[in-house]
């Protein structure tokens, strides 16, 4: 069955099954690998995108829920590796493998298109879902604090945009 999405602000139509999920069209068929594959189950984060400017988990997102929406992934953050989250992330060396880190950094980036200057507690909730092996944690509400105080009112809410923008 054909879909229509837009991600990270270009059209393509794929041939999929309805149910196949947004994550494995996005990395075996668009080949944005980006998006990583961690439990399958949507409990820890790795495959985070952002649908609409929400954050999602893709591996249980049905391609058939996103078609015609505004998808961003990793890849689209920004144009350049400006956006906030991705200059604080490499400002405070946030990853250490970094396998779940592009989740970590789309999860973090819809929180601040939502809250501008997130507390300890906004940060906690928001990113409660997303699970680092490596236990980063500490330096990624560091740099999500660093992120807020770069941001631009512009930049804190691209994402959020991008959720509506229309091609
Ligand atoms: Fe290794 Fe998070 S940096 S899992």
């Amino acid at each position: 069955m054909a879909f229509k999405l837009i991600v990270n602000g270009r059209t393509s139509s794929v041939d999929v099954p309805a149910g196949m999920p947004l994550l494995w069209v996005l990395r075996d068929v668009l080949n944005l690998r980006g998006t990583k594959y961690g439990c399958g189950i949507g409990e820890c984060g790795a495959c985070t995108v952002h649908v609409r400017g929400k954050a999602v988990r893709s591996c249980q997102t049905p391609v058939s829920s996103a078609a015609d929406a505004q998808i961003t992934t990793i890849e689209g953050l920004s144009a350049d590796g400006t956006h906030p989250v991705q200059l604080a992330w490499q400002d405070v060396d946030v990853p250490q493998c970094g396998y779940c880190q592009a989740g970590q950094m789309m999860s973090a980036a819809a929180l601040l298109a939502k809250t501008a200057n997130p507390s300890d507690q906004d940060i906690e909730t928001a990113m409660n879902g997303n699970i680092c092996r490596c236990g980063t944690y500490v330096r990624i509400r560091q740099a999500i604090h660093k992120a807020a105080g770069l941001a631009t009112p512009t930049q804190q809410t691209q994402s959020a945009q991008n959720g509506s923008r229309k091609e």
